[in-house]
């Protein structure tokens, strides 16, 4: 059985100037120690997806399974890496904002700091626990939302373009480091990015979704590459070419009428 099932998952916002269907019909599965990169341009309903798996919101249509049971809220075995970096606490060190979550959970201060600890070292950045998230960088901040993520040791890691503020160097290094992470602690991953290569470099499998309105699964591109990736290699600009293809067509598609209630 999958960890996760989206079933037919659908999603339309209702405000004051009408509704919006953001997601439509959209059903994958998610098995146990896979690295999916969900793709699709701006707005095609990405971040929708994640929050639905996450909890945060409900689907309108279909229905969303973790271990065969339907999601009804946030849950700490899904553990989330939002869209930018400005998630941390400002009052809390490093170190405290990684085992902010064991703290909830009644963690001992010594298991928790022992813990945190060596998510700390795990993203990099031993030594450094005791700065505050104004103290830290971009690329910095992101590593810390990542560890406070693995912490807290969930059964799916919920990513969100984690990379997408920063430059392309601190990206590049730590697309590596998530690889490294990736292959030493086999966590079940759904990384969301607009990235082509982000995606191809990272994941096991590459979901391309159609652009809104109601965006929806187009594709699922399987990346039988070895790790680390060589992002030169034959193998790896063949996938790319595919994954490009299909998303480049999403771009160039006529408009569709935007599907707004009178
Ligand atoms: N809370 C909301 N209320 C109304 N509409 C929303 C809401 N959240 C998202 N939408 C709409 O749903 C669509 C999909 O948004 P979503 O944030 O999922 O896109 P995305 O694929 O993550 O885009 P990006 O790559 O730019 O982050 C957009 O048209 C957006 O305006
Ligand atoms: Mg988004």
């Amino acid at each position: 059985m999958a960890l996760v099932t989206l079933e037919a998952v659908g999603k339309t916002f209702r405000g004051r100037t009408g509704s919006w269907e953001a997601v439509r019909d959209f059903t994958l599965d998610l098995a146990e120690g896979e690295f999916t990169c969900l793709l699709g341009t701006s707005g095609c309903g990405k971040t929708t997806v994640l929050n639905l798996l996450a909890g945060f919101e409900a689907p309108t249509t279909g229905r969303i399974l973790l271990d065969g049971i339907p999601v009804r809220g946030p849950g700490a075995e899904r553990g989330v890496v939002f869209q930018g970096h400005d998630s941390l606490y400002d009052w809390l060190s490093a170190l405290d904002n990684i085992g902010f979550g064991l703290r909830l959970r009644g963690v001992p201060k010594r298991e928790r700091r022992a813990r945190a600890g060596h998510f700390l070292a795990m993203v990099g950045l031993e030594g450094q626990g005791a700065k505050h998230p104004a103290e830290l960088s971009g690329g910095m901040k992101q590593r810390i939302q990542i560890a406070r993520a693995l912490a807290a040791d969930p059964r799916i890691l919920l990513m969100d373009e984690p990379f997408g503020a920063l430059d392309a160097m601190t990206r590049a290094t730590l697309q590596g480091e998530l690889t490294r992470i990736w292959a030493e602690t086999r966590k079940t991953v759904l990384f969301i990015t607009h990235d082509i290569e982000e995606a191809v470099a990272l994941s096991t499998r590459v979901a391309v979704m159609t652009r809104g309105p109601g965006g929806t699964l187009k594709a699922v591109i399987p990346v039988d590459l070895p790790f680390p990736r060589d992002r030169t290699s034959d193998g790896f600009m063949a996938v790319f070419r595919q994954v490009h293809a299909l998303i480049h067509a999403e771009i160039v598609a006529p408009p569709a009428r935007a599907e707004i209630d009178a």
